[in-house]
């Protein structure tokens, strides 16, 4: 019989859950039953996530996090080992878009490392930090927080549903670049039971994009946890949205 995770046992860990989508997913996994560690580099911000999601009932703790420093992210885990005994789910959220101009004519090109540090660097920097947890897991899973702007059959279409974004030399391809990072712990990992796949949140109203976006951080939250509740046997290796596969 596939086991389901028994949720009210399971912590997670989300990156940049002091606001945005972040925090919704860590409202949402905790309304799940979750002990939910709440990473953010702010101080203040972070406490006052924490604050409010404890009002809200969830089971909420305080992760200081910069997922671009190496010292931060290796503290970060040992804390959570430390509050919560282990890890079932990272959410992988932590994320930004760059300076603008991002047209790759006038890019730059320092804005493109600094996107990839934060969005593929420090997604693998706190995965790898995380695996040794995640391996002791009964139900593992890693979501990443990509972006349907990261599909190359979208950017390749300049899909004018809006689905392929404005032209962006550092923040879709970081995504892009995130994805295909993935499909590698996939393959990596393949056989230990850990279930790794991404998630387009759509385009929803937060600070990155000056709460221009027409969707709910609800709304754009829904597809991570989705993926944090999956079965064992669900899929891994996948990118979804609230529609379904999002193609690469
Ligand atoms: N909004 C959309 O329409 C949309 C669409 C597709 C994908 N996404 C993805 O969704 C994720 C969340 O974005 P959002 O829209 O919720 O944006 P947001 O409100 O700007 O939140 C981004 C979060 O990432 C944190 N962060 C940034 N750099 C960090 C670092 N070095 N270390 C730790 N935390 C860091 C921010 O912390 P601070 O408060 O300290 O800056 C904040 O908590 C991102 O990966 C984004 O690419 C968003």
């Amino acid at each position: 019989m596939t086991e389901t995770p028994e949720t009210s046992t399971c912590t997670a860990l989300v990156t940049g859950a002091n606001k945005g989508i972040g925090y919704a997913i860590a409202a949402g996994l905790g309304a799940e039953g979750f002990r939910v560690g709440v990473g953010a580099r702010d101080e203040a911000r972070r406490e006052e996530a924490v604050a409010s999601l404890r009002d809200s009932g969830v089971d909420a703790f305080g992760v200081p996090l910069d997922v671009t420093d190496d010292t931060s992210v290796r503290d970060a885990l040992a804390l959570v080992e430390k509050v919560a005994g282990g890890l079932d789910v990272l959410v992988n959220n932590a994320g930004i878009t760059g300076t603008v101009p991002q047209e790759p004519t006038q890019v730059d090109l320092d804005v493109i490392r600094t996107v990839v540090e934060t969005n593929v660097l420090g997604v693998m920097r706190v995965t790898n930090a995380a695996l040794p947890l995640l391996r002791r897991s009964a139900h593992p899973r890693i979501v990443n927080v990509s972006s349907g702007v990261g599909s190359l059959t979208r950017q390749a279409a300049s899909a004018d549903d809006g689905s392929a974004g404005p032209v962006a030399a550092a923040y879709s391809p970081s995504k892009t670049f995130l994805n295909a990072v993935m499909l590698q712990y996939v393959r990596e990992l393949v056989g230990t039971g850990i279930l790794i796949n991404a998630a387009c949140p759509g385009y929803v109203a937060t600070d990155l994009n000056g709460f221009r976006g027409t969707r709910t951080v609800e709304q754009g939250a829904a597809t991570p946890i989705r993926l944090a509740l999956l079965p064992d046997d669900g899929p891994t290796g996948g990118f979804y949205e609230d529609a379904g596969v999002v193609p690469w």
